[in-house]
């Protein structure tokens, strides 16, 4: 696989580079296909189409935003490829893997070694610094606990953490809390990260600095989804999806 990691280069934004890669993924390799994916909740007897027959085909190095009203399906869709539920139909390939098939048991350790997750709470263990948050992403990996550290150093460094590394969440900004959060989600290397409303709590200094990390991520072949209700993240994204009622628009 890929090293998806964001490396030893800085997070500075480079508005040359930007522009050369924004909208340049077309040739690069097709990381997931979503095919005819379906999700019906039962409510009681009445059905819940949370999502229809959703065909979606994701590049490697994408930043793909999903906008839609609330109730739409965006957090199902997420949910469905984050292996957290089971579609009702459809398949999901991701980095050669059908994750609709993988049995039961191994699906812990698909999810942690494929997928990245982001939330809008950042999720951090409140009682570990943000280098114990981002190794414990770490621990059933094979590396040694010597060089986890030195990965979770080097990922929170990169994101401009170099300096709060021992920090406990509660003593740090939202914006830090979720820059931490984004250096657990690439700690495993993922082929993909899902961001369900990643700016949802933040101000908009915060939000357009998430966004400038993202953007670099994405430049440097990492893939990511996020599901937004914000049009100045979406009008950043390379692609958005739009999507209504379960259904989706490309
Ligand atoms: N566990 C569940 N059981 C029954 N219905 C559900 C369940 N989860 C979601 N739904 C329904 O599925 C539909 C899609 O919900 P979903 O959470 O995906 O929406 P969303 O687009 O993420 O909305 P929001 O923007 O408010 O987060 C909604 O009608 C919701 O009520
Ligand atoms: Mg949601």
């Amino acid at each position: 696989m890929p090293d998806a990691g964001i490396g030893g280069e800085s997070l500075e934004t480079k508005e040359k580079d930007e522009n050369k890669n924004r909208w340049g993924n077309e040739g690069q390799k097709v990381i997931m296909l979503v095919e005819n994916l379906s999700k019906t909740y039962m409510q009681g007897k009445i059905p819940v189409h949370a999502l229809r027959c959703a065909c979606i085909t994701v590049r490697k190095g994408d930043l793909l935003a999903i906008m839609g009203p609330s109730g739409s399906g965006k957090s199902t869709l997420l949910a469905l490829i984050g292996t957290l539920e089971k579609a009702t139909d459809g398949k999901i390939i991701l980095d050669g893997i059908d994750l609709t098939s993988v049995p039961e048991n191994l699906l812990p350790r698909v999810r942690r070694e494929k997928i990245g997750f982001i939330f809008q709470h950042y999720n951090l263990v409140p009682t570990l610094s943000a280098l114990e948050n981002v190794e414990l992403a770490m621990r059933f990996s094979k590396v040694t606990k010597k060089d986890r550290r030195e990965r979770a150093k080097s990922l929170l460094e990169d994101l401009g953490l170099g300096d709060r590394l021992n920090h406990k969440p509660a003593e740090l900004s939202g914006g830090e809390q979720q820059r931490v959060s984004i250096a657990r989600a690439l700690a495993n290397k993922p082929a993909l990260i899902l961001a369900d409303e990643p700016t949802g709590e933040v101000d908009t200094k915060t939000r357009d600095s998430i966004i400038r990390v993202f953007k670099e991520l994405s430049q440097k072949g990492q893939t990511i989804i996020v599901v937004t209700h914000d049009p100045e993240v979406a009008k950043e994204c390379s692609r958005v999806l739009r999507i209504r009622d379960g259904m989706i628009k490309d």
